[in-house]
């Protein structure tokens, strides 16, 4: 069987969620707003326009559309500040040989992610011809939890919600793919990930029998 497998990017791939974090918090800490690593959690899978509105809410502040333009494009600078080396020996274990064996297998492979960067991630650690389809920040106008990253995914990869399969590190992706009624797999902390209808510390928990369970279902 022909499955559709999803891939958030930021903390399933790559280990960038913590590049994210750090960027933030920058950015929260010269506004004096408390910004720890619990609340960042509210952060992950959620769009960089929103992640800004959260930060600013935690703090109470106010301010104007044009302030906030500058703080976004200070985050992203900052952020991006942190990729300029990246390599594959950013992508995170257990990866590859899932990307591998479902290649192998002669399934779908798509990205659904919220970041605007997903592309240049995908070509620095030369992983982009593994995937089907791209769906990224640029492509949706609605931040997970809406399910609209996933189902435009299924759709280029031409498989129905129902057969497709999700992985994602974030409560609002989990819960996004819960909404579009996709198989849906929390990779991190199951306490916190706990909606996801399966979950695994990493990648490298996941074995083939797994996938193969996953493709036969
Ligand atoms: C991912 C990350 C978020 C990030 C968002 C937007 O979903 O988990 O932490 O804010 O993408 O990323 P971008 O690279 O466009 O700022
Ligand atoms: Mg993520």
């Amino acid at each position: 069987k022909k499955k559709g497998f999803i891939f958030d990017l930021d903390g399933v791939i790559v280990d960038t969620a913590k590049y994210h974090y750090l960027a933030w918090k920058k950015i929260a800490d010269s506004l004096n707003i408390e910004f720890t690593h619990e609340h960042n959690e509210l952060l992950k899978g959620v769009s960089r326009v929103r992640s800004l509105d959260i930060i600013l809410e935690l703090g109470d502040v106010q301010t104007t559309q044009e302030q906030k333009e500058l703080w976004l494009v200070q985050k992203n600078e900052e952020y991006l500040s942190y990729l300029v080396d990246m390599d594959e020996s950013e992508i995170l274990p257990g990866v590859l040989p899932v990307l591998n064996y479902l290649k192998e297998n002669k399934q779908f492979i798509a990205l659904g992610s919220a970041s605007k960067n997903a592309r240049p991630i995908l070509e620095k650690t030369g992983i982009l011809s593994y995937f089907d389809a791209i769906v990224d920040g640029n492509d949706v106008s609605n931040a997970k939890p809406d399910p609209e990253v996933f189902l435009i995914a299924a759709k280029l990869l031409n498989t129905s919600p129902s057969e497709a399969i999700v992985f994602e590190d974030s409560v609002a992706g989990v819960q996004a793919a819960n909404i579009a009624n996709m198989t849906s797999i929390g990779i991190g902390d199951d306490t916190i990930l706990y909606e996801a209808q399966h979950n695994f510390k990493d990648f490298t928990f996941i074995g083939t029998p797994f996938l193969s369970e996953l493709i036969e279902k």
